[in-house]
């Protein structure tokens, strides 16, 4: 599926960012048919949450693991095999040439899709030279998607500020993920660049990950489908 045919419903990953199973699981069955995709990160995943990819994989969901993998390209390949047979349908590392190396050949041809962060949101020019870095955020970024796209990476995660510009270097073929969405009105929580749904879209991302503003709503469903529905207004359908 070329990102242009993915359902207005499907671009909503809802970010399960709770701190046990019974949590998640209580929030997934409020949140019923509406949402299709979940997102699985730190806080989830060690607390007993990685079985739960498979649980949603069985009932029909797709499922990103949140992992942001970043070791020697073998060990990453080994660690990739394995999220590929737990059933997730995306997996994070980080843009590091190893690292995407080995997370392609483990994905091999699973249906698994691996997402390179490029460089961290909460990072700027002077933690990345604080790290040792020579280049700023922007050229960071731009040329560690470029060197994703050359390596096989599927696709990138990146601010909703930085879509646009990616959508242009690395075209159609990468899906583009974006945190730090907030639907007009919603606390911004500690999200700096934060942009709407429809705009996220307009702009040209693939899928929107939205975690607060939706499982500590009052009404988790209702948001969820509003989000849905900006999104399809935003595509046009
Ligand atoms: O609650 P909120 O909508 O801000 O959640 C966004 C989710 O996206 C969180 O799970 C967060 O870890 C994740 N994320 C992010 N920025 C990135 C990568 C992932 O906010 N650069």
């Amino acid at each position: 599926m070329t990102p242009a045919e993915i359902a207005a419903k499907d671009r909503l990953i809802v970010a399960l960012d709770l701190p046990s199973l019974d949590a998640a699981e209580a929030m997934i069955a409020r949140l019923g048919d509406s949402v299709t995709f979940y997102k699985i990160g730190y806080q989830l995943a060690y607390a007993g949450g990685l079985p739960l990819i498979g649980k949603l994989a069985d009932k029909g969901k797709k499922v990103f693991a949140d992992l942001k993998l970043h070791d020697i390209g073998n060990t990453v390949m080994r660690g990739v095999e394995s999220v590929a047979k737990l059933g997730a349908s995306f997996l994070t590392v980080h843009a590091y040439p190893q690292t995407m190396k080995g997370a392609v050949e483990g994905r091999g041809h699973a249906s698994l899709k691996i997402l390179a962060v490029t460089v961290l949101t909460s990072y700027n020019d002077d933690d990345l030279h604080a790290a040792g870095y020579r280049l700023g955020v922007s050229e960071l970024v731009e040329a560690r998607a470029q060197q994703a796209q050359v390596l096989g990476v599927d696709g990138l995660v990146c601010s909703p500020e930085e879509v646009g510009a990616l959508r242009k270097l690395v075209g159609h073929q990468m899906n583009l993920v974006t945190p730090g969405i907030r639907p007009a009105g919603a606390a911004s929580g500690d999200q700096k660049r934060i942009m709407t749904p429809g705009r996220a879209i307009a702009a040209g991302a693939d899928y929107l990950v939205v975690g607060r503003p939706v499982v500590e709503a009052a009404d988790p469903k209702a948001v969820a489908e509003a989000i849905q529905a900006e999104i399809a207004q935003a595509l046009g359908s």
